[in-house]
């Protein structure tokens, strides 16, 4: 991996069994990710997006290729949230503290800061079936933050929310980035979102699930989501996915 690379992955396959017949999902997907890009990966549904998200968090083994990822300091965020619904909200900001060992006294100050950060002063108590989406989601990036990750992996964390509270979690997210320098890399089924946020759009086709192409966005921040050029970039991305 060269300097100042942090996910690197080579000529990744995955295939599956489905009903004992084998199913390509991925077929020989490489590229490289910069420390501190935001990268997103866009595609038609059951591309293998959440499939390759999952073996750079080395949750799945590829069935053949490498992944070098140059920090465990690695956190996901879901869809669905993926709380743990017996724990409370700041239980479950913990548990990833709780697993590597820390302190109590540490991982408590780190849980308080959290839910300061993230807007969830006074729901810290409450466990997760009594909030909103939206805070639901609060607690799953402040339950990634709490281990003070380098690479932030997020699979379509924004889809499950209405578009306002998505729009407000983006900007969020974004200082988050700035902030912590983290490393992004991040699955979105909506071109704009993509082009809103990310350094680099990877643009992947399905069946199998490959990489049709990756874009630098190259728009200053912040960015107008309505520019001419932002319109112009989201349209040529769709086209893509969809020629
Ligand atoms: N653990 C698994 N076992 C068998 N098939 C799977 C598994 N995970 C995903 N798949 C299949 O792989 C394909 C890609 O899935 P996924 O990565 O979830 O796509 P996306 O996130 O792009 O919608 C789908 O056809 C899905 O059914
Ligand atoms: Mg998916």
């Amino acid at each position: 991996m060269t300097d100042g690379q942090i996910i690197q992955l080579k000529n990744i396959s995955q295939n599956f069994e489905i009903d004992s017949k084998k199913q390509i999902v991925l077929k020989d997907i490489s590229f490289e990710i910069k420390k501190g890009e935001f990268v997103c990966i866009v595609g038609p549904s059951g591309c293998g997006k959440s499939t390759l998200l999952r073996i750079v968090a080395k949750l799945i083994n590829p069935t053949a290729g490498a992944v070098r990822v140059n920090t465990d300091k690695l956190a996901m965020v879901f869809q669905n949230f993926a709380l743990f619904p017996w724990l409370t909200v700041e239980e479950n900001i913990a548990f990833g503290l709780n697993m590597s060992g820390a302190k109590e006294s540490e991982a408590k100050k780190i849980v308080r800061e959290q839910i300061t950060a993230m807007g969830l002063s006074g729901v810290e108590k409450k466990h997760p079936k009594e909030l909103s989406g939206g805070m639901k989601q609060r607690v799953g990036i402040a339950r990634a933050l709490a281990i003070n990750p380098e690479i932030l992996l997020l699979d379509e964390p924004f889809s499950a929310l209405d578009i306002f509270t998505a729009k407000k979690l983006r900007a969020e997210l974004l200082s988050i980035w700035k902030e912590r320098n983290l490393t992004v890399l991040m699955v979105s089924h909506l071109v704009e979102e993509a082009v809103e946020l990310a350094d680099r759009v990877i643009i992947m086709s399905a069946n199998p699930g490959k990489v049709k192409e990756a874009k630098n966005v190259g728009l200053s921040r912040p960015r107008s989501v309505r520019s001419e050029q932002f319109y112009h970039l989201v349209d040529e991305i769709e086209k893509l996915i969809h020629s």
